[in-house]
């Protein structure tokens, strides 16, 4: 696991969109696995201005986002269908109809978390996931408790996770209660992993994912099992972590053999 500590948001999120056009540039059909919330909003801003500024080409790329309020229409403000339109797809130039987003709105959920999974690997799998964490420790909506082998599902919101998400919603009443999301093990199915934290609220989940024992109640502690991770956070994200030290110092070797070999 790469442990990326960058000083702020800003970096944090330049540092991420780096990572990911590296990807698209070196696959233009790049499937990309995506995630909604505050924390990737800066990622996207940034893939936006490379896609003006920079080249940065979308067209040949397929997206699978991780998850989507069970039952709020795909045309409500808060969807997860309306967000990642607004802050990523309307301004790049990917292909409406290589965009996946699980449909909360399904007359049968299970026969659509089943078509879901199929239509992953049908796309050949995810190249690289994005991931935020939740303040409980989950990644995307797998709360404390989801098998660590789990698929497309409905799943019940903690009550913590109904409280953060209410500041998107006019009160905590409207926000749902359930969510179809990626199962722990669709996410381990994809080739990367880049999980990304910012702020000191969000310190402890991610000591506890990063440096704590593997375990359902802190799903994204499955980060442990994976070959292929890269975590990018902010400085007040890492505040809790026990081995900074070591994990800058890590990366600083990374970057000097990096351009030793040129790359
Ligand atoms: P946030 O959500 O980026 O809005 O903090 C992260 C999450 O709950 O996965």
């Amino acid at each position: 696991m790469r442990v990326i500590i960058e000083t702020d948001y800003a970096a944090m999120s330049r540092k991420a969109a780096g990572i990911i056009a590296k990807e698209i540039r070196s696959k233009p059909n790049a499937v990309l696995g995506l995630a909604t919330g505050s924390t990737p909003l800066g990622v996207y801003h940034e893939l936006v201005r490379m896609h003006e500024k920079e080249n940065l080409d979308f067209s040949g790329v397929r997206t699978f986002n991780l998850d989507e309020y069970y039952r709020l229409r795909p045309d409500h403000p808060e969807s997860y269908h309306t967000f990642m339109f607004k802050n990523l797809f309307d301004g790049i130039n990917v292909n409406p109809a290589n965009v996946s987003i699980p449909d909360g709105m399904a007359a049968d959920i299970g026969l659509f978390c089943e078509s879901y999974e199929r239509r992953i690997k049908d796309a050949g799998g995810v190249d690289i996931q994005l991931l935020g964490i939740g303040r409980d420790g989950h990644i995307g909506f797998n709360e404390p408790g989801s098998s660590l082998g789990s698929r497309t599902r409905l799943k019940t919101l903690t009550e913590e996770t109904i409280r953060d998400n209410a500041r998107f919603f006019d009160n905590e009443g409207e926000v749902p209660h359930f969510a179809v999301t990626m199962g722990v093990g669709t996410i381990l199915d994809a080739k990367k992993l880049l999980m990304l934290a910012s702020g000191s609220n969000k310190a402890r989940a991610v000591r506890d994912a990063i440096e704590g024992p593997v375990s359902a109640q802190v799903t994204a502690s499955v980060l442990q099992l994976h070959p292929n991770v890269m975590v990018v956070l902010d400085e007040e994200a890492a505040s809790m972590l026990s081995r900074s030290a070591y994990y800058i110092y890590v990366e600083r070797m990374a970057e000097k053999f990096e351009a030793e070999a040129g790359t």
